[in-house]
């Protein structure tokens, strides 16, 4: 294999070309439908359950600025996606822009990341799935699944008694993929009509949320909770329940990074008056690596930790690195606006409908999600909002507070749309898998007798939708949540910041190219985007980080052995007459 081999490109005209062939998916999808696709995608379990996770335990209130700085990154990105995908309006979305643009190797890394941000998504928003099953049983029918069965064995469950709850599989979240798997095989029509009632339930379910939610926000929950409330290392927890020798230490002083050896060490005096099993105890917990960031890694730590205690206030405990991090997490929620790009093939007017639903969805959703956090955040101090299903949680504690059957009810529906928000979700990122194997198949980097063959009478492609949703499945039954939103998210923030980049290329490349839509201000715009979108990724755990290049690894691992061998690109060199 020749290195130039390695960036062999996809040119423009044959992938506009592919797009007329014969045998191509049928297409079936309008502006209404297109948008509704990306709403379909986007909200979900990001602002059902991950909001919740990131105002307890990394942002505070101002997860508000998290989903601004988010929604500013993810605006950038769609810009330039809407930019390809008029251009090259065939499935494939990222893979395909960059074939066209960066090479063949490139444009597998990018599906193979792609595969983090749309099947393991779905994995995690099963898992969250099942944690909204369970609220909505315990607020009908005041029965709950047996705990062992609603989550991952590496993600133990705790209870207000403080006992702990050793879990097997999350059940729950493995059926609905399997209902998901099914309904896809069935087909695109149909899949689309599902897909259109679940996002007006769910759309009607937020604005509940939001309408009904307002009236319960205590703006004391923004302003007046002390910044020692907030969630430290697990040697700050040990402190925290000592307050006379909390109050004794500087101010700053408890960070995720901060061990309970070193706390003896630097504060000998402080903690004199604990006797010597809570001081064994204290010198055996351990910093919060996981917090760690990559920008911690880089040497810029204590940096930014001088910058947070200048910000902290009970409106952001968390300073800015928690505003960023929490960016990085929340940005989950946005995930999904560029699965319209990967249905261009099957939309009517590609060039103008798919920016058009990329950009509306967008905006629609930025200004819910904001509104949403506010009401969460309001509703109840930060520190003691529920980390799994805190929209339901929040309205079920009110509805106990207030003995009101009309919040009970209400907590109810928003169960019900919670889980046919997420369900939409799983429809839709799902699809976008499929389309994503097929076009990666088509150019012989996936074997095609699995991922490119289209069912003769349902016309999808049934063969990796099943082996996807078995994938899938074993993921969400088995693998830990928290992780696995953090790898969706630094996945697509990469797949993101290649796609900003691409765009410039080709705009100093193929000058020429019809562009029916063209990213505004482009030498700014692409610039940022990958700026802002590469920014959110320093904020993630370092542990994310190896967790990314270990899968990166194994794709090349994948791609050596078959797709370089395989790639119709080579096929075609060795056989320029075929
Ligand atoms: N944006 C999708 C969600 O929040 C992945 O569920």
């Amino acid at each position: 294999m020749s290195w130039s081999q390695l960036f062999r490109r996809k040119s423009i005209e044959s992938l506009v070309a592919e797009m007329h062939a014969e045998k191509r998916l049928h297409r079936v999808l309008g502006p209404v439908s297109l948008t509704s696709l990306g709403v379909g995608a986007i909200i979900g379990a990001g602002i059902f359950a991950m909001t919740g996770r990131v105002a307890a335990q990394d942002a505070g209130p101002a997860v508000m600025l998290s989903f601004v700085v988010a929604g500013i990154a993810c605006a950038l990105a769609a810009l330039c996606y809407s930019e390809f995908a008029a251009m090259v309006p065939v499935a494939g979305s990222a893979y395909t822009y960059t074939y066209a643009t960066l090479g063949e190797l490139a444009a597998w890394i990018i599906g193979w990341d792609l595969i983090l941000e749309y099947s393991m998504s779905c994995a995690t928003v099963a898992a969250a799935w099942t944690h909204y099953f369970n609220e909505f049983l315990i607020v009908t029918v005041d029965w709950q699944l047996p705990l062992q069965i609603t989550a991952d064995p590496f993600t133990d469950v705790k209870l207000a008694t403080g006992e702990v709850i050793q879990t097997w599989v999350n059940l729950p979240a493995m059926l609905i993929i399997g209902l998901v798997t099914y309904i896809l095989v069935i087909g695109i029509r149909e899949s689309a009509v599902t897909n259109t009632i679940l996002v007006i339930v769910k759309l009607a379910v937020v604005l509940l949320v939001i309408g009904l939610g307002i009236g319960y926000i205590h703006s004391d929950n923004y302003t007046t909770i002390p910044v020692e409330n907030r969630n430290y290392s697990v040697a700050g927890d040990f402190v925290k329940k000592h307050p006379e020798i909390a109050r004794t230490l500087p101010s700053g002083t408890m960070t995720p990074y901060t061990s309970g050896e070193n706390l003896l060490d630097q504060f000998p005096e402080q903690f004199q008056s604990l006797n010597a099993a809570e001081r064994a105890t204290l010198k055996d917990l351990k910093s919060d690596d996981s917090k760690i960031g990559m920008i911690g890694v880089l040497g810029l730590k204590d940096k930014m930790e001088s910058i947070d205690n200048h910000f902290r206030s009970p409106f952001m405990p968390y300073g800015l690195s928690g505003i960023m991090v929490g960016a990085a997490l929340v940005f989950f929620a946005y995930i999904g606006f560029d699965s319209i790009s990967t249905h261009s093939e099957e939309a009517i007017n590609p060039q103008r409908d798919v920016p058009l639903g990329i950009l509306v969805s967008l905006t629609l959703c930025t200004v819910l999600y904001i509104l949403v956090s506010a009401v969460i955040t309001g509703m109840e101090p930060y520190h003691q909002i529920d980390t799994k299903a805190a929209i339901a949680s929040a309205f079920r504690k009110q509805a106990v507070l207030d003995q009101s059957r009309l919040l009970k009810f209400a907590t109810a529906l928003i169960s019900t749309g919670a889980l046919a928000g997420m369900t939409s979700v799983l429809l839709v990122t799902f699809l976008s898998q499929a389309r994503v194997f097929l076009a990666m198949a088509r150019d012989g980097l996936l074997p095609k007798s699995i991922f490119s063959v289209v069912h003769e009478k349902y016309r999808t492609p049934h063969r990796s939708t099943i082996l996807t949703g078995v994938f899938i499945m074993l993921a969400a039954g088995f693998m830990p949540m928290d992780m696995l939103g953090e790898m969706v998210s630094i996945g697509t923030l990469m797949a993101f910041a290649l796609v900003c980049a691409s765009v410039l290329l080709l705009r100093i490349r193929r000058p020429e190219i019809a562009r029916p839509f063209r990213c505004p201000a482009v030498w700014i715009v692409a610039p940022l985007g990958v700026l802002a979108n590469i920014l959110m990724m320093l904020f993630l755990p370092m542990g994310t980080w190896v967790r990314l290049f270990v899968w990166l690894a194994l794709g090349m691992v994948f791609y050596f052995s078959y797709g370089a061998r395989h790639s119709s690109l080579q096929a075609s060199h060795n056989n320029p007459s075929a």
